[in-house]
């Protein structure tokens, strides 16, 4: 591997810009490819089977790319595809993210932690894992978010559909006294603005994207694989419809990118 040779970035649609924006911000000099699986959105609802195919299909895009490394900027296709990714390319430096539930058991001073996450990561043996790792000592209450995810892929972060269905997801997490809220599905970052307004301002919203970034940094660092000159623009792929994609990636990405057609 080079040491300008560009990274991966993946999320099944336009979640894993909120992660791509820390990366781009902490490792300006990296050139940046992001693939959005928006033909095949949402992954919440589908089985680890089908996700794991698609994530292959997806590294083995960015490998032909020549990527250094590979994110997997979506919680539901981590819990579905990291270790076999891992397996499939163990010298390939590959992050996947999880719920900060670590962060978030010790932030609270209610005790009780709320988790919004989509069913696919609510329901995974390593989310379960988690919980039994870092959760012992506050209360978690879960909140899985179907129809959420294709709500923020509309482009539209202030819609009355959205606020109502948001609505419907974080009260019952305000009714049993969370102070704390995970955000732990990469699409929810770009609900801050619609978040803050919704809840009282005593609440801490927690998400990964900054530490995803920061673990990346590392992982290039130990291989000496930083880059240091001038980076290419990001690259953008979706499997949906590319037109919508380039509509509405100027609202998500503060930076500039041509989206063109995955086909895989
Ligand atoms: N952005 C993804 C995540 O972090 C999930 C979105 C979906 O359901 O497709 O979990």
């Amino acid at each position: 591997m080079v040491k300008d040779a560009p990274i991966g970035v993946f999320d099944s649609g336009v979640g894993g810009l909120s992660v791509l924006d820390e990366i781009q911000q902490l490792l300006p000099h990296e050139s940046l490819l992001y693939v959005a699986d928006c033909g095949h959105i949402p992954y919440g609802e589908k089985s680890p089977a089908f996700i794991l195919e698609r994530s292959r299909q997806v590294a083995g895009f960015f490998r032909e790319k020549g990527a250094k490394a590979f994110v997997i900027a979506c919680n539901t296709a981590t819990v579905a595809a990291v270790a076999d990714l891992r397996q499939d390319f163990p010298e390939w430096p590959l992050v996947g993210m999880e719920p900060a539930v670590k962060p978030a058991a010790a932030a609270t001073r209610s005790g009780v932690v709320g988790v919004l996450a989509t069913t696919g990561t609510l329901q995974s043996a390593k989310f379960a894992a988690l919980l039994d790792r870092f959760a012992t000592d506050v209360r978690v209450i879960t909140q899985p978010c179907p129809g959420l995810v294709e709500l923020i892929e509309t482009g539209d972060l202030n819609s009355p559909a959205l606020r109502v269905m948001l609505q419907g997801y974080i009260e019952p997490l305000l009714s049993a006294g969370c102070d704390t809220i995970i955000l732990g599905c990469t699409h929810y970052p770009f609900l801050k603005p619609l978040l803050a307004q919704m809840l009282p301002p005593s609440i801490i919203l927690i998400d990964t994207g900054a530490a995803v970034a920061r673990q990346l940094k590392r992982l290039l660092g130990e291989r000496d694989l930083l880059a240091a000159g001038e980076a290419e623009p990001a690259q953008f792929w979706t499997s949906g419809d590319v037109c919508h994609l380039s509509n509405i990636l100027p609202t998500l990405w503060k930076y500039p990118g041509v989206v063109r057609s995955f086909g895989a």
